[in-house]
C-alpha cells in the first residue's frame, strides 16, 4: 500500500444521485482514485458503490455487520458474508455513534468481531473515550477495556480506529501529544495481548480535515485517518487523501 490508509465514513448521508455525483468527483481526482483509500456508504448503497468503483483500487467498506454470522430470520440485519460477498474490503465495528445510540457493548462486538473475521473483510474496531474519561484520567484503561476482544489473535488481523468521543464532528481535534500517547498505548497493548509481530495498524479519526491531516498523519504511530464529515466534499477529502499519500 502506498501512503497510509483513509477510510471516509459517510455516515448516514446520501442519495442515489448525490452519491453518483460525489464519486465521480472522487474518481477525477488524482489523489483519490487510487490504492489505500476506502469509502463507508450507508449499506444500502453499498452495491451502488461497488458498481461506482469497479474499475477503481479505491476499497469498498461497511459501517457495520450484524451480530449474526449467517443467513436466516433476522428481519433488517445485513452479515459479514453479505457484506464480503459486496466486495467490502473493511468493515467498520463498534464506532463510538453504535456503542452510544444502539448500546453496543464487548459482548456484542466480540461477536461481530469473530463473524468478521471469519471472511475476507478486515474489522476496523473503533475505539474512544468520552470527555469525562479522558478527563478523570482513565482514558488509556478505557481504550484496553475497548481492545479486550481483539486479544488473543494474530497481530495485524483487526485494523483499530482511535476516535475520541469528544472529537467527532465537534471540530475539536486531539493534540498531536494526545494522540501519540494513544497511538502508542493501542501499539503496545497489542504487542503484548496479540499473538506474532505483524504491522499493527492503527487510524486516527475524529475532526480530521485538510488543515489537520498532513500534522495529524505525519506522526509515526498513525497509520491513516477515518474521515467523517470532510469526506463528504471532494475537495476536503483529496487534500486528506494527499497529505496520506506523501506519508508512508
Ligand atoms: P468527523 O470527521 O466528522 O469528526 O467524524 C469522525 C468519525 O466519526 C469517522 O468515523
Amino acid at each position: 500500500m502506498s501512503g497510509k490508509l483513509v477510510i471516509g465514513n459517510w455516515k448516514m448521508h446520501g442519495s442515489l444521485a448525490s452519491n453518483r455525483n460525489l464519486v465521480r468527483g472522487m474518481l477525477e481526482d488524482w489523489w483519490i482514485n487510487r490504492k489505500g483509500v476506502a469509502l463507508a456508504s450507508p449499506h444500502i448503497y453499498l452495491l451502488q458503490l461497488a458498481d461506482l468503483l469497479e474499475y477503481s483500487p479505491v476499497a469498498l467498506a461497511a459501517q457495520d455487520v450484524s451480530s449474526f454470522g449467517a443467513d436466516g430470520a433476522y428481519t433488517g440485519e445485513v452479515s459479514a458474508p453479505m457484506l464480503a460477498d459486496m466486495g467490502c474490503r473493511y468493515a467498520l465495528l463498534g464506532h463510538s455513534e453504535r456503542r452510544n445510540y444502539f448500546k453496543e457493548d464487548n459482548r456484542v462486538l466480540g461477536v461481530k468481531l469473530r463473524n468478521t473475521l471469519a471472511t475476507a473483510v478486515t474489522p476496523v474496531l473503533c475505539v474512544g473515550e468520552t470527555l469525562q474519561e479522558r478527563e478523570s484520567g482513565c482514558h488509556l484503561q478505557v481504550i484496553e477495556q475497548q481492545l479486550e476482544i481483539a486479544a488473543g489473535l494474530e497481530a495485524g488481523r483487526v485494523m483499530i480506529a482511535y476516535e475520541p468521543v469528544w472529537a467527532i464532528g465537534t471540530g475539536k481535534v486531539a493534540t498531536l501529544a494526545q494522540i501519540r500517547e494513544m497511538h502508542d498505548s493501542i501499539k503496545a497493548w497489542c504487542l503484548q495481548n496479540q499473538k506474532g509481530s505483524a504491522k499493527i495498524h492503527v487510524l486516527y479519526g475524529g475532526s480530521v480535515k485538510a488543515d489537520n491531516a498532513e500534522a495529524i498523519l505525519s506522526i509515526d504511530s498513525v497509520d491513516g485517518a477515518l474521515v467523517g464529515g470532510a469526506s463528504l466534499d471532494v475537495g476536503s477529502f483529496a487534500m486528506i487523501c494527499q497529505a496520506a499519500d506523501k506519508l508512508v
